[in-house]
């Protein structure tokens, strides 16, 4: 069994992951609504990571057989004014996602619970990965977005995406 507060913050951790895919179900509407099927599709695929990353969290409680409390979900309330503004809300959203998943890690090595250290690396380097992610996004939006061709072209690209489960089995 998990310390009190380590396995507070891992059930905290599970819901912000259910709440980055709600998120993320919200802007690939967004962009379906607009007849941006790429990045709906993009979103769509992103939405459904964050499921299964909650799901890691939730499989980790479980083997080490601890509780788990599943929380209400808060609504995004995202109400998008243009193309761009989802992008940035995703990377700001990320940079917090990371910041939660570092402060877990940093009790877990206060408390030396190294079996959590070794479960959490993987969500470290793939924190890193999802602000890299999202800081293209925005870059690639800022360089083609505005015209009309380039946003078209940055679309079907982003149309191909297709899910991969994570590469962590737990
Ligand atoms: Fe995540």
């Amino acid at each position: 069994m998990l310390d009190k507060k380590i396995l507070f913050m891992l059930n905290s951790q599970i819901n912000k992951e259910f709440y980055s895919s709600y998120l993320y179900l919200d802007i690939s509407n967004y962009y379906y609504d607009n007849s941006l099927d790429g990045f709906g599709n993009w979103f769509a695929i992103q939405a459904q990571e964050e499921y299964a990353h909650a799901m890691l969290f939730l499989k980790y409680l479980k083997n080490n057989g601890d509780k788990v409390k599943l929380d209400a979900i808060n609504a995004p309330d995202n109400k998008f004014t243009n193309f761009k503004q989802p992008l940035t809300d995703v990377l700001e959203h990320e940079i917090f996602i990371s910041r939660s998943i570092n402060d877990i890690y940093a009790f877990a090595y206060e408390i030396k619970d190294f079996k959590t250290m070794q479960f959490l690396d993987w969500f470290v380097k793939e924190q890193g990965e999802e602000e890299q992610k999202a800081e293209g996004l925005c870059k690639r939006f800022d360089l083609f977005g505005s015209d009309p061709r380039g946003l078209y072209l940055l679309d079907t690209e982003l149309s191909s995406r297709v899910y991969a489960a994570p590469s962590l089995v737990i």
